[in-house]
């Protein structure tokens, strides 16, 4: 080992201070686990973790290349590539309000909570595919991360460096990716501006609050306020003859249970307008096919959720809630500075 690498950091001072989330009124609390609680320190530098290319083996990619702020964090392709140009078989998530999810993470909810997941996008032959004890090693001999890590985790020699510290700030950082109040949605709900008729009559159909309208079912499983309900749902999108048939498993895979084949994570429907192509293997491009698949009642399979039947809604009927949709834009939460690369 160098020496180097056990040098003391113990004179640099150590008093993180506590981050406190700044979180519309209508969202509830976020759970944030006790041996890991936000310090501005810890955010600041799980943030540059994030961004920094330093977590790939060939210093080209970063968390940042496939979650990118404009796309509220998707990379706005259909399957995400990796490293090598290795495609991936499934749609980078929108990390906007990724705090919040208490069901499990990724599309079939394999990772358990945020820290677990950081670590992961390192080791995946697709993702980042470095081996932690070489980013470990990287971390410690660069020139301003032992201070980072001094600061936030109050670690006393530079080899003191783990993979889990790391994994803990970058976990910080994602809780601070909520969304900021001011999109048109929420702007309604505090009465500071109105729909339009066109949004108005989306909204009705979303929520099915009007009996003189039809009823799109969709506020059943994008529910208020954080527009999901994080239940893993068949959506009937794939058109299969059988259960064992779905290329892609879902949850399926990870219980081993035939009945939650081709179930995924309802996602949240906020920013949708900036995170296409749209499912989890990206297959839609635009709104309109989304809204066409959920008209035409879907693939019918024996775990499809019953809210997936025949819509019966005009074109113009459609255009509504694609319109109302678009009320969830969050357009601050895409420019925000505190989320955006501290390399810029
Ligand atoms: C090569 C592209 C790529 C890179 C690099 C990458 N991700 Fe992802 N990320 C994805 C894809 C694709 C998914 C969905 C995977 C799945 O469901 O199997 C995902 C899912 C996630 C989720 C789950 C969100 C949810 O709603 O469940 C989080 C959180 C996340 N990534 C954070 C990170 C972090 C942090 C890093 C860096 C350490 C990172 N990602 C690096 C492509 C990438
Ligand atoms: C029965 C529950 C359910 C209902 C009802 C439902 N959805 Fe979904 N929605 C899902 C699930 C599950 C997914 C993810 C499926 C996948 O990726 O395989 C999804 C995905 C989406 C996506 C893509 C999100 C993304 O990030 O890629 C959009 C857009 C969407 N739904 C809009 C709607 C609209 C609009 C309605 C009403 C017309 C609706 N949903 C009704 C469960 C539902």
């Amino acid at each position: 080992m160098d020496p180097q690498d056990s040098a003391d950091l113990s004179r640099i001072n150590y008093d993180p201070i506590t981050y406190t989330l700044d979180l519309p009124n209508s969202f509830p609390m976020m759970e944030i686990p006790e041996n890991n609680l936000m310090t501005i320190e810890g955010v600041e530098l799980g943030r540059k973790l994030f961004y920094d290319p330093i977590l790939s083996a060939d210093s080209t990619m970063s968390c940042s290349s496939c979650h990118l702020q404009k796309g509220s964090f998707t990379d706005n392709r259909a399957t995400s590539e990796g490293i090598d140009g290795i495609s991936g078989t499934r749609s980078s998530m929108s990390l906007l309000n990724t705090g919040f999810i208490s069901t499990g993470l990724f599309w079939d909810g394999r990772a358990d909570n945020l820290e677990e997941l950081a670590l992961l996008p390192v080791e995946d032959p697709i993702e980042l595919h470095d081996q932690w004890p070489n980013v470990e090693k990287k971390l410690m001999r660069n020139e301003y991360y032992p201070r980072l890590f001094r600061e936030a985790f109050g670690i006393e020699r530079k080899n003191e460096i783990t993979s889990f510290l790391a994994a803990k700030a970058i976990a910080q950082f994602v809780r601070t990716l909520n969304s900021t109040g001011n999109s048109k949605w929420d702007q309604v709900q505090r009465n500071e501006v109105f729909f339009t008729d066109q949004e108005l009559e989306g909204f009705l159909m979303f929520f099915d609050e009007d009996p003189s309208l039809p009823d799109a079912e969709c506020g059943h499983c994008h529910s208020r306020p954080l527009f999901t309900t994080n239940e893993f749902i068949n959506n009937g999108i794939e058109p299969v003859t059988g259960l064992s048939e779905f290329p892609d498993k879902g949850l399926g895979k990870r219980t081993q249970n035939l009945i939650d084949n081709g179930k995924f994570r309802v996602p949240t429907l906020r920013n949708i307008e900036l995170t296409g192509p749209y499912m989890h293997d990206g297959r839609f491009e635009n709104l309109n096919q989304v809204l066409e698949h959920y008209n035409s009642g879907g693939h019918v399979q024996p775990n499809t959720d019953v809210l997936i039947r025949p819509l019966n809604l005009s074109t113009e009927q459609q255009e509504a809630i694609i319109a109302f949709l678009k009320t969830l834009t969050d357009s601050d939460f895409v420019t925000k500075e505190e989320f955006s690369s501290p390399f810029e």
